[in-house]
């Protein structure tokens, strides 16, 4: 099947598809995004393609010049030298900031481990991969080192282990379950988002893995829990259907880069929820502060201090390494520069207290 009608077909089993928009509390940065997803898929008949990976509004945040043969066979020679000449001279400064955080973030996950993991996992092999950069046995981009950090870290603290449940919180296109999922084949894993979301992730994990069970939208009402769940499965849960599962308990849960995204409201239905509360492992990556007086990135007051680990052991908590160092050319005052982010992200793993 295409990837278009893949699309459709998960479409097709998610009640509500067309309805995000009239959640209560939604940031405006989501409010958006979901509405140009909605017209991006409105549009796919016309130009017969769903680009579910990199799109207008979202990306595997580049990649600095290269020519590659990969890029020449796919993208044309033309469009190729042409973009590694706009890198290289009109945007040479950016480039060269690109290639130093690429180069710090493959030197974090060295440092941790995770040179394996990026041998084994070259990101020009996943499923519409449009931004590689390729090294000498292997190639990444900046999210993709995220995802190989993420899975160093998954694996060597065990958070998962046997026919565990995973239940991720903003997982995005899927990158990391497919990634996680050649290492840990038995997890159920449960990925929770807008419904654009994961009718993304279902084409990426179904070109991925067309064998394995992918249980839509529409069939939840089958399984009386979350434990109910086939082993190897991929669960698609709406943040519709969050309270379905809010208040059972997980092996581990986790939200990368998208809880400090969220209005308080929002942020506090998961916080406060038994899920986030109670399971055995929750895995958080956010800003310290979503919204900083000089520069407020965010549509939300939320800082580290609204996370609340009462009632949780907390194993580990440090600056989250990957992308740290990272500089971008941003205006500030109206003076353009070379800045850092607004706020840097911790890293915190909690267990539930014995
Ligand atoms: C910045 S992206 C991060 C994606 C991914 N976790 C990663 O690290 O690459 C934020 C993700 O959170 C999702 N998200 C935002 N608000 C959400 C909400 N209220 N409930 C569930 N997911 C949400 C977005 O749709 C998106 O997939």
């Amino acid at each position: 099947m295409t990837s278009l009608e893949l699309a459709k077909e998960f479409i097709g089993r998610s009640p509500g598809f067309y309805e995000d928009l009239a959640l209560e509390d939604l940031d405006c940065k989501h409010a958006s995004i979901i509405e140009d997803a909605y017209n991006q898929i409105g549009e796919a008949d016309l130009h017969n393609r769903f680009d579910y990976r990199t799109w207008s509004r979202q990306s595997d945040l580049s990649v600095p010049a290269q020519i590659s043969k990969k890029s020449i066979v796919e993208n044309g020679f033309f469009y190729t030298v042409a973009r590694y000449l706009y890198r290289k001279l009109a945007c040479a400064k950016a480039n060269k900031l690109l290639v130093q955080a690429l180069m710090d973030d493959i030197g974090m996950l060295v440092e941790v481990g995770g040179e394996k993991y990026m041998l084994e996992n070259p990101v020009h092999l996943t499923p519409n991969a449009r931004d590689y950069y390729f090294l000498k046995n292997t190639s990444v981009n900046l999210r993709w080192l995220r995802y190989l950090y993420l899975l160093v870290q998954i694996e060597k603290k065990e958070l998962l282990s046997d026919g565990d449940v995973w239940v991720d919180i903003g997982s995005y296109y899927g990158g990391l379950q497919g990634l996680i999922r050649k290492y840990q084949p038995s997890t159920r894993m449960v990925l929770v988002d807008f419904h654009h979301q994961l009718c993304r992730s279902y084409v990426y994990l179904k070109k991925q893995y067309k064998d394995s069970v992918h249980i839509f939208p529409d069939e939840l009402h089958r399984f009386s829990g979350i434990k109910d769940f086939p082993r190897g499965a991929f669960i698609y849960i709406p943040v519709t259907s969050y309270k379905e599962i809010a208040n059972e308990t997980a092996d581990l849960v986790t939200n990368f880069f998208s809880l400090g995204e969220m209005k308080r409201e929002f942020f506090t239905e998961y916080m406060k929820s038994v899920l986030f509360v109670n399971s055995k492992n929750v895995y958080l990556v956010n800003r310290f502060v979503s919204a900083p007086f000089f520069e407020p990135t965010y549509d939300t007051d939320l800082n580290i201090l609204d996370y609340d680990v009462q009632g949780r052991d907390v194993v580990y908590f440090d600056i989250f390494p990957m992308h740290h160092f990272m500089l971008r050319q941003s205006t500030f005052h109206g003076m353009p520069g070379i800045r850092n982010v607004s706020s840097p992200y911790f890293e915190m793993i909690t267990k539930v207290s014995a």
